[in-house]
């Protein structure tokens, strides 16, 4: 798929089958995220992939907008270091480029994803470090759910021109 396709076609799918996402698609989708640009090329993310059913529905449950891991076969949560990285600012904006790679990839793979908020809500990232007994270092900032899909969605109009300013606002 050409990028700017996969770019402009991209989804949040929140409906999937129950066919598995096998382990080589989901190594090409953190190899995407650790393509990511970051400050100073710190690259400072982790990456927790979560596959057993029992922790994609608790996930479901701890978080208020993530009804879909229920189907969803597969799920990745991103998550900033601090022995990386020690401003967290650069952490999320850096996490949330390594999170649309995630996106981006797996819509040129053909599977669906959604990107789940974590950070900057304090009690999911406490939810978060709670569940997967994280170290004092890591800061979850995002999660992306990931199925093949069962819904296709249109590409919208999106494209306002009134937003761009040129030279001066
Ligand atoms: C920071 C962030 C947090 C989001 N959190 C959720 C979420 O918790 N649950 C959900 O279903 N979608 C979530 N989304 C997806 C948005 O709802 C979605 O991107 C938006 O409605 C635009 O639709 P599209 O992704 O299909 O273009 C989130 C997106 C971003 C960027």
């Amino acid at each position: 798929m050409e990028a700017l396709d996969c770019i402009l076609s991209r989804r949040s799918i929140r409906k999937y089958t129950n066919e598995p996402v096998n382990e080589k698609d989901i190594e090409l989708l953190l190899k995407a995220a650790s393509y990511a640009p970051s400050a100073n090329n710190y690259q400072p993310w982790q990456f927790i992939v979560i596959t057993k059913r029992d922790l994609l529905n608790k996930l479901s449950v701890v978080h208020p907008y993530a009804k879909m891991l229920t189907q969803a076969q597969a799920a990745i949560m991103v998550c900033g270091d601090y022995d990386i990285q020690t401003e967290l600012g650069y952490q999320v904006v850096d996490c949330c480029a390594a999170t649309q790679n995630i996106l981006l990839a797996a819509n040129s793979i053909g599977l669906g994803s959604v990107w789940l908020g974590l950070y900057p809500r304090q009690e999911r990232i406490n939810d978060m470090k709670k569940l997967f007994d994280l170290p004092e270092n890591i800061t979850p900032i995002s999660l992306v759910a990931i199925g093949h899909h069962l819904e296709e969605k249109p590409i919208p109009e999106r494209f306002n021109k009134e937003k761009i300013h040129r030279n001066n606002w």
